[in-house]
């Protein structure tokens, strides 16, 4: 039955929270935790389980003991992996987050076979191509989690900015704030301040262009500050409801536009075929449907092609020490 079941791979803060998302809004009927720390998982599925009887939902939050009872899922969502450590950059975990990457795929090939894969490992995009290679499936069932969350951060640095612009400090339009953000979860994201406004008023219309770009760069940096605060690991309640925003797109197959990672085809220029970045796509049923190509001026295809060359990087890394073989 389509549209039901979601496998989350790895309960720490990030899977934990995606779960507890989706339960307390009743997004799908049955959530599936995978953690090898089964103790804590089982703790954390009753719970949650317990809660959604609170939200009146009819979410229920079980664990699987092993990979083997991960069966017959709609969407599994991977954020198995080391997290990073203060000072350690999303690259700094490429090798151990791909041999993680690579196990669990093979065995949610295997046990849920018809599933849409949402990988939220880093370094990000690396991990979307490990996926991506290991199943053999088609690339638009791979979709990875960076967009949404890169975009909602810049939307509260823009917040900030007006507030701390505001003679009396007073802030406003949260919530109001759409932020558009392309290219990989890495220091050389893409935001996009021309294509992003405050309720439809564009940016320039309030904020100098220092001020913008003082927002683009603490954008580029903002999962590194959250790290650094919290010491133990990284920041997961954005990245969860990034990410339960995408399962939910998938399992009910809403076709709404969102920045994720994905692998291009020939949409932002033959030379990018096969690499995985961040673009806008459709999600549905389907995973990534479509991949909307956006017209990129001079100064914006230069920091594409650069991001696309930092991933291009991880990927040659893994191709030259014959990971995929
Ligand atoms: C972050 C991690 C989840 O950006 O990639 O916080």
């Amino acid at each position: 039955m389509k549209g039901t079941r979601v496998g989350i791979v790895g309960a720490g803060n990030v899977g934990a929270t995606v779960a507890y998302s989706l339960a307390m809004k009743g997004v799908c009927h049955e959530i599936i935790l995978r953690d090898n720390n089964m103790d804590r998982a089982k703790g954390m599925a009753l719970d949650m389980s317990q809660a959604a009887n609170a939200a009146r939902s009819h979410t229920v939050v079980s664990v699987a003991n092993d990979m083997s009872e991960l069966t017959d899922c709609d969407v599994v969502v991977i954020t198995a992996g080391s997290p990073r450590k203060p000072g350690m950059s999303r690259d700094d975990l490429l090798m151990i987050n791909a041999n993680i990457m690579k196990e669990v795929v093979l065995d949610i090939k295997k046990y849920s076979p018809n599933a849409v894969l949402v990988p939220v490992s880093n370094p990000l995009d690396a991990m979307v191509y490990t996926a991506i290679k290991v199943s053999g499936w088609d690339s638009n069932r791979v979709v990875g989690m960076a967009g949404i969350l890169d975009s909602a951060r810049m939307a509260h640095f823009i917040y900030e900015k007006l507030k701390q612009k505001d003679p009396k400090g007073v802030g406003y339009a949260a919530g109001q704030i759409r932020a558009s953000v392309i290219g990989g979860h890495g220091d050389d994201m893409v935001p996009l301040p021309k294509y992003s406004t405050i309720a439809g008023v564009a940016l320039a219309d309030l904020l100098t262009d220092d001020e913008i770009e003082e927002i683009v760069e603490k954008t580029r940096h903002g999962g590194a500050e959250i790290v650094g605060y919290l010491k133990t690991g990284s920041a997961y309640y954005a990245p969860a409801k990034a990410t339960s925003l995408m399962v939910e797109a998938i399992v009910k197959n809403t076709k709404q536009i969102f920045p994720c990672a994905v692998q291009l085809g020939d949409e932002y220029g033959e030379e990018y075929k096969g690499i995985v970045n961040g673009v806008p796509v459709v999600l549905g049923a389907g995973g990534a449907e479509r991949v909307i190509p956006i017209e990129l001026n001079k100064k914006q295809s230069e920091q594409f092609k650069k991001s696309i060359d930092s991933v291009k990087e991880l990927i040659d890394t893994l191709e030259n020490n014959k990971f995929f073989n």
